[in-house]
């Protein structure tokens, strides 16, 4: 099982000592990886090799998280963690996960924690807990450039589709009844907007990063974004198993450390084009100034 136990934590917290001391000095070198810490190491010998966190992720989310021409997955999300991750010393490895069961593999700790654009919900922290936000969305509607939706309220009657399980879904069941057989529930955004191009839906909701970015870079599918008040704000969060409070301390370190150099904003005016009109979260007063 992949539970830290005490000893793991007392070497992570070594070692992002010693990153910490390492980064003050300069360049910062990533010590080389080992999935596992030898048990029986003595902790006074050579440092432990860091930690490589597993990290589940639906990519197919661009531009949060997808996988290039090469296969390797990159986006938004994916340049976040890696770079928390500078901060913390610790190693990430990003495993492709389907959207349904991502949860689950948090619980049965095949995965250490999540990116994947995922809205903290009160339903969700039920089961799972989250880091601080780290970023603000809302829901967006894709149609047809000639179609006639203005507002949500427009698809009350109309066959709309969604991720299955997403907010976006939440949202759609929550305006047509969750049994309506108008909502067209798919495993993945992507293959809902295919949906939408193909004719078989009339409009498509999800994240409104996703559906800009999909709407800008496909000219060919002829869409347009419909906005609407009613849709109320969300904020992504990294997930981590209910209880994990040593990662997610770590985790939360992390982002407001990215978050107070600049790294955040640099990573976020390169997917977004400008930084972000405001903090993704209440920032903590200056906790870690010194250089
Ligand atoms: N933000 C939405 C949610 O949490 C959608 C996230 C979907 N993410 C993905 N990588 N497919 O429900």
């Amino acid at each position: 099982m992949t539970s830290l136990t005490t000893r793991r934590f007392l070497q992570t917290a070594g070692l992002l000592i010693a990153g910490l001391v390492l980064s003050a000095c300069g360049k910062q070198e990533p010590p080389a990886t080992t999935a596992a810490a030898p048990e029986a190491s003595a902790p006074a010998a050579a440092p432990a090799p860091a930690r490589t966190y597993v990290v589940g992720t639906d990519a197919a989310y661009a531009p949060f998280e997808s996988e290039n021409e090469t296969g390797t997955i990159v986006g938004f999300d994916i340049d976040v963690v890696k770079a928390a991750a500078d901060k913390a010393g610790i190693e990430v490895k990003f495993v492709n996960t389907p959207w349904e069961g991502i949860f689950n593999t948090l619980q049965q700790g095949d995965r250490d924690f999540l990116v994947s654009a995922i809205t903290i919900t009160e339903e969700r922290k039920q089961s799972m807990d989250f880091t601080d936000p780290y970023f603000d969305a809302r829901q967006l509607i894709a149609v047809k450039q000639n179609s006639k939706v203005a507002k949500f309220d427009d698809l009350k009657k109309l066959k709309v589709g969604v991720q299955t399980g997403t907010t976006g879904d939440e949202v759609v069941s929550k305006l047509q009844g969750k049994n309506s057989t108008n909502i067209k529930r798919f495993e993945s955004t992507p293959l809902a907007l295919k949906e939408l191009e193909a004719g078989g839906v009339d409009a498509v909701v999800a994240d409104n990063g996703v559906i800009s970015n999909y709407v800008a870079n496909n000219p060919g599918a002829k869409f347009k974004s419909v906005t609407d008040e009613a849709f109320q704000p969300e904020q992504y969060g990294l997930a981590v198993k209910k209880g994990n409070t040593e990662l997610l301390n770590t985790l939360n370190k992390a982002l407001a450390e990215i978050k107070a150099d600049g790294t955040y904003d640099r990573i976020y005016t390169q997917y977004f084009g400008a930084p972000p009109a405001k903090p993704a979260a209440a920032e903590a007063p200056a906790s870690a100034a010194s250089k």
